[in-house]
């Protein structure tokens, strides 16, 4: 079975008190052990964040693939593990708009993580002129192909996939819990059909995009639903568990 897993990623927000008070509450409030709960905040409060985790599983936003070298402003998985990072996102949506992150270097970065034994979140979903003409699956699918199905059926099964319409991310216009379990089931059978139907059962698909203590719970009641990949809303302590509390 696929673990349940709501996971914050607080983008470029907080400074260093509101970071390691928002941890310290988050601990204080949660008390479900069934429910993985993950933090990505900025690179450089890992440390910090991961030094009050207790239990918390913390990560970056995003690392480079080299091992190191003359990589300015960027970050590596060694680096990362040294400050208790246990995870990273790859191939989150402004990643890849806004830093013009490509497939090919999603790829060399599914494959650097995988060589590390390092966890990661991976990141797809389509903007709104796809969602508008009907095909976000071959979008998707297209996302998927290029930079993780690649990998063989035992680093496949760890992977956790994040399916976040691009459109629903800080708009406030989350994907109906009908949308979301479409996509949701197309990516397990892709699983399937890419490798087998036990495989597809390990791998957690979690939903981003305006997702929040009012809809989490619809949509994490979908069947092909194993939690969320939340922004705004894992910013304050109260709306982030009562997310974890909707499962
Ligand atoms: P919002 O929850 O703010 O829409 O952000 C979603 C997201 O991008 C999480 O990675």
């Amino acid at each position: 079975m696929a673990q349940k897993i709501v996971a914050g990623n607080w983008k470029m927000n907080l400074n260093l008190n509101d970071a390691k008070a928002l941890v310290q509450n988050v601990n204080q409030q949660n008390k479900r052990e069934d429910v993985t709960v993950m933090m990505f905040p900025p690179a450089l409060f890992v440390a910090d964040v991961a030094a009050e985790s207790n239990g918390i599983k913390v990560g970056t936003q995003n690392f480079y693939f080299e091992e190191k070298g003359a990589f300015t402003g960027e970050v590596a998985i060694d680096q990362i593990r040294s400050v208790g990072g246990e995870i990273a996102l790859i191939g989150h949506s402004e990643r890849r708009s806004i830093f013009g992150e490509s497939d090919a270097l999603l790829k060399q970065k599914v494959d650097a993580a995988v060589s590390a034994g390092f966890d990661f979140i991976f990141c797809c979903g389509e903007p709104l002129e796809i969602r508008e003409a009907g095909t976000q699956e071959e979008y998707v699918k297209a996302q998927l192909e290029a930079a993780l199905f690649h990998l063989p059926k035992e680093a496949v099964q760890d992977v956790v996939i994040a399916y976040e319409p691009v459109w629903a991310i800080g708009t406030g216009k989350t994907a109906t819990s009908d949308q979301a379990e479409e996509m949701h089931a197309a990516i397990r059978s892709w699983i399937v059909d890419s490798y087998d139907q036990d495989t597809a059962e390990k791998v957690s698909i979690l939903y981003g995009g305006s997702c929040n203590e009012n809809n989490a719970k619809e949509l994490f009641s979908c069947p092909n639903v194993d939690g969320g990949l939340i922004g705004g809303a894992s910013l304050k302590a109260d709306a982030f568990c009562a997310i974890i509390d909707s499962f």
